[in-house]
């Protein structure tokens, strides 16, 4: 039996901007993640993909997304269809903002290809996944993927080569839960039509945020963290200009700010999904606030290069 991970993924900043072309930062969130082991199965049984509480397998022809994942590495090994059974297990909820979709592809593509006796490359395993996750979010930026298949923190800017960038002093993030999710291409594509009808007035957010997250990375890089939090604050305000943050994730946002957290912003795709919050003094009231607000689930993480 062989056994792959693939680790979740945190937006520090830049979603939505993104898309359109500006910076964003994101780091894997080693906390969560998505296993697949390999198994042989009896000849003539085909692949089957079994998922957690789900009866039926999925099968190359179910053409969902695990299976298509599967049918890549197979064309691309040239090896006909094995007779195998790989198994889904992950703690990375679903539309949540942590990546799940390309984690659980890359962890399937992993387990495949080694299960198989083959070692595949970080670029094909990403270009892969960015098929994959083009099924179900139309337009990704194609930072899910990245950051999830590399396993660095990225700096990543759509269709240029990949950038790390260097965290000096590892901090600590609190990332809140709401329990309750918008599909990811349903605020992009709100997002674009905003644009659409308004490109003087959007323009100069996307260009806005750029510029925090090129101030984030060089906080993060030089190792000096005071001006993270209220790059956070700001970079919020700006996703709520651009209509991806709603009641719960402001009203949060606010109750970690009341209770001592230096910045919180929404994380991913918005309206509903995560927020972050840097708590460096009062982590523990801030936490505890935030469940008594509804979060649904807390969870403390390291950003660090490890
Ligand atoms: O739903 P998430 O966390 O995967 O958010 C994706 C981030 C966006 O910038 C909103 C979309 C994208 O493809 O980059």
């Amino acid at each position: 039996m062989v056994e792959a991970v693939a680790f979740g993924k945190l937006i520090l900043f830049g979603e939505h901007a993104v898309v359109h072309g500006q910076p964003a930062l994101a780091v894997p969130l080693k906390a969560l993640q998505a296993t697949v082991t390999a198994e042989p199965a009896p000849s003539g049984s085909g692949l089957q993909i079994l998922l957690p509480d789900v009866a039926t397998p999925l099968r190359l022809e179910t053409h969902d997304a695990l299976s298509v994942t599967a049918q890549m590495v197979l064309n691309h090994l040239g090896v006909p269809e094995p007779d195998m059974v790989l198994r889904l297990t992950s703690t990375i909820p679903l539309q949540s903002g942590f990546g799940s979709g390309a984690a659980v592809s890359t962890a399937l593509a992993r387990a495949l290809s080694l299960a198989l006796g083959h070692r595949i490359s970080r670029e094909d395993l990403n270009a892969w996944v960015y098929e994959v996750e083009k099924i179900h979010h139309g337009t990704p930026s194609g930072i899910d993927n990245t950051v999830i298949v590399y396993e660095r923190p990225v700096f990543f800017i759509r269709n240029q080569t990949l950038e790390s960038f260097d965290i000096a002093k590892p901090f600590e993030l609190l990332v809140a839960r709401l329990g309750y999710a918008t599909p990811t291409h349903i605020t992009v594509g709100d997002v674009r039509t905003l644009y659409e009808h308004d490109p003087a007035a959007i323009q100069p957010i996307f260009d806005q945020i750029g510029i925090i997250s090129r101030q984030a990375r060089q906080a993060i890089e030089s190792g000096d963290l005071t001006p993270l939090g209220h790059l956070m604050n700001e970079n919020h305000a700006l996703l709520r200009k651009l209509t991806v943050s709603d009641n719960t994730l402001d009203r949060l946002c606010q109750v970690a700010l009341d209770a001592g957290a230096e910045g919180a912003k929404l994380s991913g795709g918005g309206r509903g999904g995560n927020l972050i919050v840097l708590a460096n003094k009062n982590r523990a009231a801030v936490q505890e606030a935030l469940l008594q607000a509804g979060a649904v689930e807390v969870i403390h993480t390291w950003v660090d290069e490890s």
